[in-house]
């Protein structure tokens, strides 16, 4: 049995619960303790209260507050479990189970970060930026309203926006952002959460200049702990040069982005 199906919910007061952009909410969570346990690009579990959505919502931590006990998340409104989230107000708890999952790899030498986020992909970023050290770019891909940017500007040396339609900041993707400001040093790692299809061209991209690259994974999942194997993805065996399914939840969301078979459809 995995070691999060060990870990007990628990029941975390709401801080905090408002709008930050079209469909947008950030939440802040007392958590206590917790707090300490969390690495970045791990997620939580929050569970409706509706007895109609049984399953828990995955959910990324977004920032910490170590010393206050204190987790931010940021969450889009795409269905039923968000949208009940997007209801509830500061005083009242939620039930939450984590921090779960396997985040990214700190390197421990100092060197060069790149950050490439995109849409609801771009919350896990920022607990990264605030653990990394050395230089750190940030690059952020949005439909049209960006989100989190003074959060990002705290921690980190420079941030790039684009949008989708030119709204704010370049026209275009983070790829074309990073395209022109190519090449970088060989010490540079690159970290990236966001839709499959950005994750697929910014690690075929990153490949293609050496550039190490860790990529968070998002399926569509059900326990969320490991037990279930409804999360898989495919992942290259580095010593067989054959696939295997590995899990979103328990393995990643966290994968070597040099690793993944970004052309099938798990
Ligand atoms: C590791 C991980 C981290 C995530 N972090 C964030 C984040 O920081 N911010 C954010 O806005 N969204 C995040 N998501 C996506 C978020 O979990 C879904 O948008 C949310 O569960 C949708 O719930 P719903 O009830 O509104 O939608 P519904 O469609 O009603 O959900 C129905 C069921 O499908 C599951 N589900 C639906 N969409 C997804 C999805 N994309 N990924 C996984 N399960 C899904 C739900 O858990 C639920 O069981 C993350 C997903 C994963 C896997
Ligand atoms: S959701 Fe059950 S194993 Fe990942």
């Amino acid at each position: 049995m995995c070691v999060e199906a060990w870990k007990k919910k628990q029941k975390a007061q709401i801080i905090k619960n408002r709008k930050i952009a079209k469909n947008v909410y950030e939440m802040d969570l007392q958590v206590g303790d917790m707090v300490r346990e969390v690495e970045p690009g791990q997620f939580i579990n929050l569970y409706c209260r509706s007895e109609a959505r049984l399953l828990p919502r995955p959910i990324s931590v977004c920032e910490t507050d170590k010393k206050q006990g204190i987790i931010k998340i940021v969450y889009g409104v795409l269905g039923k479990g968000t949208k009940e989230f997007s209801t509830y107000e500061a005083g009242e708890t939620i039930e939450i189970l984590g921090p779960l999952g396997s985040g990214y790899q700190i390197s421990q030498e100092a060197g060069h970060s790149i950050l490439v986020g995109g849409g609801l992909g771009v919350p896990p970023l920022v607990e990264l930026a605030q653990q990394l050290e050395g230089t750190i770019e940030v690059y952020l891909g949005f439909r049209t309203e960006p989100f989190l940017i003074q959060e990002f500007q705290k921690y980190t040396d420079q941030v790039y926006i684009a949008t989708d339609d030119g709204s704010y900041g370049k026209k275009g993707t983070v790829l074309d952002l990073l395209k022109e400001n190519a090449p970088f040093s060989k010490n540079t790692t690159i970290y990236s959460c966001g839709p499959r299809p950005m994750l697929k061209n910014v690690a075929l991209w990153a490949g293609d200049q050496g550039l190490p690259i860790q990529v968070s994974l998002e399926e569509r999942m059900a326990c969320g702990v490991g037990a279930c194997v409804g999360c898989v993805c495919k992942i290259q065996n580095q010593d067989t040069e054959e696939w295997e399914y590995r899990r979103v939840c328990k393995d990643g969301p966290v994968f070597n982005g040099g690793e993944v078979v970004w052309d099938e459809e798990s």
